[in-house]
């Protein structure tokens, strides 16, 4: 398959390395500055590299929008007006919080389309096409298209799952939860560690976070531990308390993450205990009865 990677960023220089590894023909890189076309033509054989998008997509059977989320309807009319799309070709972004409205114009100009979200985090310099091996993606596309749209996914070492068009942005929503709020979770507990002058913070991090993280993402509130879980309100008023002497910075996420984990186990929980965590959980404390 002939392709053209718009966008030689994290996500278009490692899908280029890893389409030209599972066979397709990766033909053209346009976009970007010249440092990153040329880092992608030094890692993909044949490869020609071009400023403009629409001097990159002609005889692609594939073109690849990698460009940021906000650039993408940008790129679309720059095709579209330069007259620079084929018939039958076939556009596909990568941005997770967006549908196929986004590629419309494409489409209306004769275009197949698909959204491909690959539900995985690719850092700056990611090369190793390993990196995508058994990645969830999220595929959005009209019926006559999700064949080829799940076929590209597998080529790139992926499994595709069907997102609704109008649930693009709740896909995603939860996906931030999962990789920049469980992250953000870990390095509060980081600091707590740090505070708590244990040495090797990343000796408890790792298997407890990563145990957490497996046993919620498949048995989801029923994996629930903790004092919240059990209704321990003391531990919680100490931690509390704790932290407002040493790191009161990090009150406020403390008290989120906790609320957040109230939230789905409340209605097991007694009504009492569940006044008591939310009366220590607010802002303000425990406040007295009159
Ligand atoms: N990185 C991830 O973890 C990840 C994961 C899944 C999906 N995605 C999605 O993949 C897409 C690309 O993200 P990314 O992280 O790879 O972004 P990125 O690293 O910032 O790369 C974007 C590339 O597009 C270029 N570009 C910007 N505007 C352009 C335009 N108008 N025309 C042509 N090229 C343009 C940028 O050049 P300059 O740098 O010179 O501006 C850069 O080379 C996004 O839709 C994102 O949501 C990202």
């Amino acid at each position: 398959m002939r392709v053209a990677v718009v966008g030689p960023g994290r996500v278009g220089t490692l899908l280029a390395i890893t389409g030209s590894r599972a066979g397709w023909r990766v033909a053209s890189v346009a976009g970007g500055s010249t440092a990153a076309r040329e880092a992608v033509g030094a890692a993909v054989a044949g490869v020609r590299l071009y400023p403009d998008a629409g001097d990159a997509v002609a005889g692609a059977e594939l073109v690849l929008l990698c460009v940021p989320d906000d650039a993408i309807a940008g790129v679309v009319d720059e095709l579209v007006l330069g007259d620079a799309l084929e018939p039958g070709q076939r556009v596909v972004h990568l941005a997770g919080a967006r549908g196929l409205d986004v590629l419309h114009r494409a489409r209306l100009a004769g275009a197949r389309t698909a959204a491909c979200h690959p539900a995985m985090t690719v850092p700056r310099g990611a090369r190793d096409p390993g990196l995508l091996v058994g990645v969830a993606w999220g595929v959005t596309a009209q019926a006559a298209d999700l064949g080829w749209a799940r076929s590209l996914v597998e080529d790139l070492g992926g499994d595709p799952y069907e997102v609704a068009d109008d649930r693009r942005t709740t896909y995603h929503a939860a996906l931030a939860v999962a990789s920049n709020a469980v992250g953000a979770a870990v390095v509060t507990a980081r600091r707590l560690l740090l505070a708590a002058r244990v040495e090797r913070p990343e000796a408890f991090l790792a298997p407890l976070a990563t145990a957490s993280v497996r046993n919620a993402a498949t048995d989801g509130v029923a994996a629930l531990t903790g004092p919240i879980v059990r209704g321990d309100v003391g531990t919680v008023a100490a931690h509390l308390a704790q932290l407002a002497a040493d790191l009161p910075e990090l009150l406020p996420a403390y008290r989120a993450l906790a609320t957040a984990t109230l939230e789905p186990v409340r209605p097991v929980l007694d009504a009492e205990v569940v006044a008591a965590l939310e009366a220590v959980l607010s802002p303000t404390g425990p406040t007295e009865e009159p």
